[in-house]
């Protein structure tokens, strides 16, 4: 038995943080202005490789207002993996907008052969513009999910975005420190490739601020106009002119305080990261009926979720009947998010070929990961997995 909970995953917070909140409280810089903001964007633009950076409340706002700038309306549709986190979806019923869900790939990520065969076979390409023949409506963009740190297809993402001039969102909320090593991406950072991509710092997050968001992009015009969408869009600060309906969506100057500490830590959490990630490849390798989900091996991957697939014939028991059991040990253990295009506010959506991603469902468990989870404690985590494993137990007696 485990004395204390081994959690998912949790913060990994300097105690350094506290000279920088106290400076925010002694200037009374507690709010949407203050030096740390300018210093986190300017530290988050330098560390994937653009020119500027904006920072916002949370990962959601962020995506929301990248809608906003990218011109989705109401009555748009929007494609999006049903793989996700339910904050992906949202923001498109924001814009009072529809989305459609696509399955994904070995790698949770959506599957870009059938987003292909959806946009080829089902849609209408006409002036420009990709029209649904099922609802008649026009296709505006894409959100793409960077699923658990793991990154996209880009190459062929963009290759069909530039084939049907689709806006692209690269939601990278949970892909910060991910990269491409290979091909025409070498050296790009997740969430800077489509038209507009979007960080998270959410306590689960590799970085945390408490709550927060960060979006950038090459094109200079679009981060302005969501500097100032995000506050109030205010024309005149003198008089209170407004020429727009805003939001309420800056990052205060104490989440930043914490962002522009965590973000110099970042590479050494990574480190971490894949450090415990081979710990338990090795190991798990050797566990009959489990198989831990990989990274890809042409990109430097975060590692920021580790997913492992439970084959109940082999193991033993089933996903569910393990989460129970690692729970009861104090090992903090998740399934797979419920599927999007089933959630109660999407079941009516268009939906296509969903087939993959009902068996991710069923069988993945995320596994602690947190990047101050130390070597003992994954050991302890391992030899639980194994001490439930038929074969184990049966060769054992
Ligand atoms: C895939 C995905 N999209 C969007 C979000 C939203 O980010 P936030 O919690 O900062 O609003 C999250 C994380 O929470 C996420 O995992």
């Amino acid at each position: 038995m485990v004395n204390k909970t081994i959690p998912l995953s949790v913060p990994n917070l300097s105690i350094d943080i506290l000279e920088n909140v106290k400076e925010t409280i002694e200037t009374g810089w507690v709010s949407t202005g203050g030096r740390f903001i300018q210093e986190f964007e300017s530290k988050i633009a330098k560390y994937v490789g653009v020119d500027k950076a904006i920072a916002c409340q949370s990962g959601t706002a962020g995506l929301h207002l990248a809608l906003r700038v990218l011109g989705i309306e109401h009555g748009d549709e929007v494609i999006v993996p049903t793989v996700t986190f339910v904050a992906a979806v949202n923001p498109v019923k924001y814009m009072g907008a529809e989305p459609i869900f696509m399955d994904c790939d070995k790698n949770l990520n959506m599957d870009m052969n059938k987003l292909e065969e959806f946009l080829e076979n089902e849609c209408h390409y006409i002036d420009g513009k990709v029209i649904n023949k099922k609802t008649s409506k026009v296709i505006k963009a894409i959100i793409a999910v960077h699923v658990f740190g793991n990154p996209l297809q880009m190459e062929k993402l963009i290759e069909i975005k530039k084939k049907y001039n689709l806006k692209l969102i690269e939601d990278a909320t949970e892909a910060l420190g991910s990269y491409y090593l290979n091909g025409k991406y070498a050296g790009r950072h997740c969430g800077t490739i489509g038209d507009i991509g979007v960080y998270s710092f959410n306590a689960n997050k590799i970085l945390t601020t408490g709550g927060g968001g960060m979006v950038v992009s090459h094109n200079l015009e679009l981060l302005d106009k969501i500097a100032f969408l995000s506050v109030q869009a205010k024309t005149d600060p003198l008089y209170f002119i407004h020429d727009e309906v805003g939001f309420n969506y800056r990052m205060t100057n104490i989440q930043a305080a914490f962002g522009t500490d965590q973000i110099d830590r970042i590479e050494s959490f990574i480190e971490t990261k894949i450090k415990n990630y081979n710990l338990y490849r090795i190991s798990i390798e050797s566990i009959e009926g489990l198989t831990l989900l990989s990274f890809r091996n042409d990109t430097r991957a975060n590692h920021w979720f580790y997913s492992v697939l439970v084959d109940k014939e082999k193991f033993g028991m089933d996903r569910d009947e393990l989460l129970i059991k690692l729970n009861e040990n104090k090992i903090q253990t998740r399934p797979l998010w419920g599927l999007m295009h089933k959630q109660k506010p999407y079941t009516e959506n268009q939906r296509y070929k969903i087939e993959e991603a009902e068996f991710y469902e069923r069988n993945l468990l995320n596994i602690p990961c947190s990047s101050n989870l130390v070597e003992k404690d994954v050991r302890i985590v391992l030899s639980s997995l194994k001490s439930y494993n038929v074969s184990l137990t049966k060769s054992s007696r």
